[in-house]
């Protein structure tokens, strides 16, 4: 039996008998107990170059940054492989893949059994959110890959000091991943060892995840949308407040007045760079502030506002079209200490992807290892970074605040190539949950599967959400319904929410919309929209703008181009609300029946209009 020599700083009897349980189902070779310092960093990296599953780039270019190339069946999101087994199948509802909890757990029990054989397992300890606010919750995760644990000291405040807050018998929340691949003795590693069979599973109800076959992002890093999403969702649903996916920024004018907005967009639709937003020319004097990139945990005040916290501490972000232009704060970031996984690289040991420079190098290493082939993609679409947030130059002062920051405005937006216009405003809060109810997004290359094609994905939480989500739409509504009372006696308002679309194409397939910067005019008219100052013109499917009510200053952007984003075909309105019913009908009687009495009220004035 492995030894488990738990070190003085960790003095939590409870965890260390849960570690030894743990260890002795998987079998590991060796524990190892995490102190988050610099040198365990170094040394878990060198120790992957030198069993090539890292490797260092250039060091004048990229100081203190590595490459990983995963195996090409593990590059994304799992989303047929996760689970939320609750004790009952409609408490985990008809999105979500379920099974049994008992029969689960027999699964998995087998399959966890000697899974880390021949390999270490290292105990992460990490907290979403500030250290030690009441606001974050506390995780351990045990892993056998040494990637997930530096990639963890990047994305998560891991460390020593985490077991200070949990003491001798703190709660936190118990994350077991391995990438399911045994050692043999004397048998050789591969460099980027996982399982064709994959499970992402996760137990809302005692609040553990079991992570088994893969390496990749959000299947692995349990920190992130196991646990501040799935987790994390459950637990506000039972105590009164929001887990997101959802960027959050701040914006100020040149008048010095500031707006936090919190943006719910799918993965890989434009939330770390609407989050790192530069304003464009004529802008001059406006600022853009970035709090987080991908989650949001949302709490009432007692005044009736909403505040947000972002429980990550880096970005793992999209890599491919990525560039000074489009996400200049962004390249910035980079500039240092950075882990990529599946871009490509040059003979001089840089970084490249599709859409970093329009000529693509000679001599590119693809994210195979192999030499890049034209019409070939070099990096994987899904290609990532992971960097530490605070590296980002757009970085908010109140980024680490554990009170969070107050938000004034939601937004909704998927990608969507007609219907959807570029902006409009929901008439209510009701409204404003059916709009982020019902969003459709075409399928993007953040989780394996067909891409491009549209599907309901409400809130961006279709893949995220721990619980049956006509029982999260019907939160939503409660949400709204308490924070507006309060609001109101506290002379507060609630957010307005907003839907948007930076992906209208026209007849050839191009986007209609510059995007990127150029969002700010959207965003502009939201805040005056908010300060009760911008003009909107009614339509049935909510409020928007006239060409004259966005700020145009630095662009020629045309009346004409503004007429392509923003036109409301009816035929595509009433397929689009009718569409809704197919989910509707999904999700069955738990369904909140304000959801279903708005889309007959909508259908009905699209119709008559
Ligand atoms: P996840 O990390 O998967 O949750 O993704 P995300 O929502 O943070 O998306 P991200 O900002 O990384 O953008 C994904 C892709 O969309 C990148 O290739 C971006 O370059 C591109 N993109 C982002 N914003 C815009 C935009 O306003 N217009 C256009 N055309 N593309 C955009
Ligand atoms: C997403 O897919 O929304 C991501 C990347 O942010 S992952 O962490 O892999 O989920
Ligand atoms: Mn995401």
């Amino acid at each position: 039996m492995t030894q488990v020599n738990a070190p003085e700083f960790v003095r939590h009897p409870k965890l260390i008998a849960w570690v030894e349980e743990i260890a002795k189902l998987t079998k590991p070779a060796k524990i190892e107990w995490c102190d988050g310092s610099e040198e365990e960093y170094q040394r878990l990296i060198d120790l992957m170059i030198a069993n090539g599953t890292m490797q260092a780039l250039n060091q004048e270019k990229h100081p203190g940054s590595y490459l990983a190339n995963s195996d090409p069946s593990d590059v994304a999101r799992v989303e047929d492989r996760t689970f939320i087994c609750s004790e009952k199948q409609e408490d985990a509802g008809a999105t979500n893949n379920w099974e049994a909890p008992a029969a689960m757990r027999e699964k998995l029990n087998g399959l966890f059994d000697g899974a880390m054989q021949g390999r270490t397992m290292y105990v992460v300890p990490f907290s979403m959110g500030p250290l030690g606010s009441h606001i974050a919750q506390i995780g351990i995760e045990l892993t056998d890959s040494p990637y997930v644990a530096v990639s963890m000291r990047k994305m998560a405040r891991m460390g020593k000091a985490v077991y200070d807050v949990l003491g001798t018998d703190g709660e936190y929340v118990p994350c077991v991943h391995t990438v399911g691949a045994p050692l043999a003795e004397g048998e050789k590693d591969v460099v980027w060892p996982c399982n064709a069979e994959k499970y992402i599973v996760h137990y809302p109800e005692t609040r553990e995840i079991w992570s088994f076959g893969s390496g990749y992002g959000g299947n692995a890093l349990l920190g992130k949308k196991c646990l501040a999403l799935r987790i994390a969702s459950a637990m506000g649903r039972e105590q009164g407040w929001l887990a997101e996916h959802m960027l959050i920024l701040g914006v100020t004018n040149p008048q010095g007045e500031k707006h936090y907005i919190a943006a719910a967009f799918p993965s890989a639709c434009g939330k770390t760079n609407f989050a790192m937003l530069i304003p464009p020319a004529g802008y001059e004097g406006w600022k853009i502030e970035t709090v987080g990139d991908d989650i949001a945990w949302i709490k009432p005040g007692e005044d009736g506002r909403l505040y947000a916290i972002n429980p990550e501490a880096g970005f793992f972000g999209v890599a491919p079209g990525t560039n000074t232009k489009t996400n200049p704060n962004c390249m910035a970031t980079l500039h240092k200490d950075v882990i990529y996984t599946n871009v490509a690289v040059t003979d001089n040991g840089e970084v490249w992807w599709e859409g970093l420079s329009k000529e693509v190098p000679a001599n590119l290493t693809n994210w195979k290892g192999q030499p890049h082939v034209a019409g070939e993609k070099a990096a994987h679409p899904n290609a990532r970074f992971t960097v530490a947030a605070g590296q980002c130059p757009s970085i908010d002062a109140d980024w680490e605040n554990p009170a969070g920051v107050p938000i004034s405005a939601f937004i909704f937006g998927g990608r969507r190539a007609d219907t959807v216009p570029l902006v409009s405003e929901a008439f209510d809060w009701v409204d404003g949950v059916y709009k982020a109810a019902t969003m459709g997004s075409e399928t993007t290359a953040a989780a394996v599967g067909q891409q491009g094609v549209v599907r309901r994905d409400p809130f961006a939480m279709l893949p995220f959400t721990g619980y049956n989500m006509a029982d999260y739409f019907q939160h939503w509504l409660e949400v709204g319904q308490q924070v507006g009372e309060k609001a109101e006696a506290a002379g507060n308002k609630l957010p307005k929410i907003f839907n948007v679309n930076w992906f209208r194409r026209d007849a050839e397939g191009n986007f209609v919309w510059p995007g990127f910067g150029q969002n700010m005019r959207v965003l502009e008219w939201m805040i005056d929209r908010v300060e009760g100052r911008a003009n909107a013109v009614e339509t049935p499917i909510g409020y928007v703008p006239t060409y004259d009510d966005l700020n145009w200053a630095g662009t020629d952007f045309s009346k004409e181009e503004f007429d392509l984003i923003t036109a409301q075909d009816k035929d595509q309105w009433i397929t689009e609300i009718e569409s809704h019913t197919e989910l509707f009908n999904k999700l069955g009687d738990r369904l909140p029946q304000a959801l279903k009495e708005r889309q007959e009220a909508l259908l009905n004035a699209v119709k008559t209009s």
